[in-house]
């Protein structure tokens, strides 16, 4: 029998993977280091998980793996706290791998708040040493309650569903539990691979949140990837949408460059029968986000927050620092002129230190802060031709808006997106190593990794003309 850690254990080697990164990776030799971007203190980040609003504090937990850059050595629910989203506190872990139901990883979860304290449900990961697929055979994806009266903690851990409990045509990949209430009920979907390589969502029901029932399945009759990670299910408005992130698409002309990816379907008859999903629209048009996760904070408003990152063989110049990725900037939902419309939530303003603006025309440059900044553009032309920082552009030709990198995209260099109505207005956020840029409800999100050659930052005009407004942005604010 394998011995497992417990909690505590796992604490101590996060400290000791911590302590070591940090004497072998001082932080100001590092180029890298975002900002105004969750990252990890060391190791890898992916996906943002447990996203709730508890006693007035937003609590984003994160998969965290301190041991690697490459994510090896056990997942853990990293833990991260804001009253206001620009002030954070980074908590211990809130978990760790410490039962035999999740010995091999924390996997993702959701979280739902109660009177009480805070309720969970993520994916237990297993895996067995031997000569294995770990598709069909060799591992469990097990279903986990947990609960925690402040949300430092996840304890009281129960087995609620394992592998044979789910459907008989499903593989051993089933996990990411995003859990609600609706009309007395709850509701849960799970992200699945079938034995006929294709992917689905799970839907089921549960009058007490602890013994569950499947409502039905979504699929797409189209070929949509072999595997649906991180589904998510919510309301906007009217409007019911599920989110999830097909894996091993194939990249077609305008969408799914990427491969693995994040987006959703409008679901437009009663959720609870399931079904085919129809059309399906991505999310993000840059080159790095997946496992979007939403929730609902103060008042009505959704919010989403991603990876920036995606699953498959992908690794940063940050490795050579000890860690990679990063989660995106938090962004507010609704559903406007027929799709998921996205903007970058209000509170983020509050970063912005005193700006300027201007006009800027054909050939003129424009000194821009080193790399933490926000811009605002205002085309005054139909098309444009715009470069920044050091070597990213943006190019609109009146339906299409590009978004090219150099170098410092480490091999990654064009993406676009179909834009047919008038741009009135692109924000651009810059930290250290990333770039979102949000525009008529989209939003091109990556990583960038500059060489720094002694030049001076400049936005440029290569064609057209816009107005702009300029904030250099303060970093997160951090207390202990
Ligand atoms: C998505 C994912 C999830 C899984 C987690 C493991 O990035 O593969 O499906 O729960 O990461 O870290």
């Amino acid at each position: 029998m394998q011995e497992i850690p417990s909690y505590g254990d796992w604490i101590q080697k996060e400290q000791a993977a911590r302590e070591l990164f940090q004497k072998k990776y001082p932080l100001e030799k590092d180029p890298f280091r975002q900002k105004f971007h969750l990252m990890p203190p060391v190791g890898y980040i992916n996906d943002s998980n447990g996203l709730c609003f508890f006693r007035g504090i937003y609590h984003v937990y994160h998969q965290y793996c301190p041991f690697s850059p490459w994510g090896e050595g056990g997942k853990l629910w990293g833990h991260y706290e804001t009253e206001n989203f620009v002030t954070w506190r980074r908590r211990p872990p809130a978990g760790a791998p410490d039962t035999p139901w999740d010995r091999d990883g924390m996997y993702s979860g959701s979280a739902l708040p109660q009177e009480d304290g805070i309720r969970f449900y993520y994916t237990g990961n297993v895996k067995e040493s031997g000569d294995f697929d770990y598709i069909h055979e060799g591992r469990e994806h097990n279903l986990i309650g947990a609960f925690s009266k402040d949300g430092k903690l996840l304890e009281r851990k129960v087995l609620l569903m394992r592998n044979s409990d789910y459907p008989g045509d499903v593989t051993l990949h089933v996990r990411d539990p995003k859990v609600w209430r609706e009309k007395g009920k709850y509701y849960m979907v799970l992200g699945a691979r079938s034995d006929k390589d294709k992917g689905l969502v799970l839907l089921y029901s549960s009058g007490d949140g602890l013994k569950w029932k499947v409502e039905g399945r979504f699929f797409s009759a189209k070929h949509l990837g072999y595997m649906w990670e991180c589904p998510d299910m919510f309301r906007l408005g009217k409007k019911r949408i599920l989110l999830f992130c097909p894996q091993g698409l194939r990249p077609e002309e305008e969408r799914f460059q990427n491969g693995d990816t994040c987006g959703y379907a409008v679901i437009s008859r009663d959720f609870r029968l399931g079904g085919d999903i129809g059309a399906f629209e991505e999310l993000d048009r840059g080159f790095d986000f997946y496992a979007a996760q939403t929730f609902s904070g103060t008042g009505e408003r959704r919010i989403l927050l991603g990876w920036m990152g995606l699953p498959n063989p992908y690794e940063n110049p940050t490795v050579a620092y000890g860690w990679q990725h990063c989660l995106s900037l938090p962004r507010e939902l609704s559903f406007r002129k027929g799709k998921l419309w996205q903007e970058p939530l209000q509170e983020l303003e509050a970063l912005r230190k005193p700006g300027g603006c201007g006009t800027l025309f054909k050939g003129e440059k424009l000194l821009l802060p080193a790399d933490c900044f926000e811009v605002l553009l205002y085309p005054e032309e139909e098309k444009f031709h715009a470069a920044f920082r050091q070597d990213a552009e943006l190019v609109y030709d009146g339906e299409r808006l590009t978004l090219r990198l150099g170098e410092s995209g480490f091999g990654r260099k064009e993406r676009s997106c179909r834009l047919p109505e008038k741009i009135n207005c692109l924000r651009i956020f810059s930290d250290v190593s990333s770039l979102e840029i949000f525009v008529n409800g989209e939003v091109f999100s990556t990583r960038l990794f500059e060489t720094h050659s002694g030049s001076k930052p400049m936005l440029r005009m290569i064609s057209g003309s816009c107005r702009w407004e300029l904030y250099p942005l303060c970093p997160f604010e951090w207390e202990e």
